[in-house]
């Protein structure tokens, strides 16, 4: 049997603990993970994709995960890489409907892609890349939020 390798696709501006566990949790379910970082230069982003991806690497370091970007539809990527499962984390309620709207979507665009969920473990469920930022843009506590090499790039960049 072919390995089975999952696309976990996002932002991760900047990775956090919550991304992490999904990863740990996503490779007992799948034999690799492609952490897949969106290229999208907007306006509001705190680190580059280059700096992203060094910093999923730095966070992860196992040889079953690769970190890798893309720019356009996921689901062209998902086909580039030959891969037919994407993972994403659900937090809450709020969450629910952007990934329903967006697994729907990317169903609809290639049906043989399926999306899956994994409930965020209880310690992550309010930990969010954006309130990382302003928490840390503020000067406030993120430490345990996120990896040890992202806290200390984000103690860099707010010093
Ligand atoms: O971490 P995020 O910001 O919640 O991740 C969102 C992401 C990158 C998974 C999503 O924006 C995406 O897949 N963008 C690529 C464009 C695309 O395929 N759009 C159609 C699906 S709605």
């Amino acid at each position: 049997m072919p390995p089975r390798i999952a696309l976990y696709p996002g932002s991760f501006d900047p990775p956090t603990n919550g991304h992490l566990s999904i990863i740990q949790r996503g490779l007992k379910m799948f034999d690799g993970l492609i952490v897949a970082v969106l290229k999208n230069p907007a306006k509001d982003e705190l680190f580059s994709v280059e700096e992203r991806v060094q910093l999923l690497r730095g966070a992860v370091n196992d040889k079953r995960v690769q970190v890798k970007t893309f720019s356009g539809l996921l689901v062209k990527f998902a086909q580039q890489e030959g891969v037919n499962a994407v993972l994403r984390g659900l937090r809450a309620v709020s969450d629910f409907e952007y990934e329903f709207q967006m697994a729907n979507m990317n169903r609809k665009l290639d049906p043989e892609i399926e999306t899956l969920f994994m409930m965020t473990g209880e310690d992550y469920f309010y930990i969010s890349s954006r309130f990382v930022r302003d928490v840390a843009r503020l000067g406030g506590e993120v430490r345990g939020l996120v990896p040890q090499n992202v806290l200390e790039a984000l103690k860099k960049r707010f010093k």
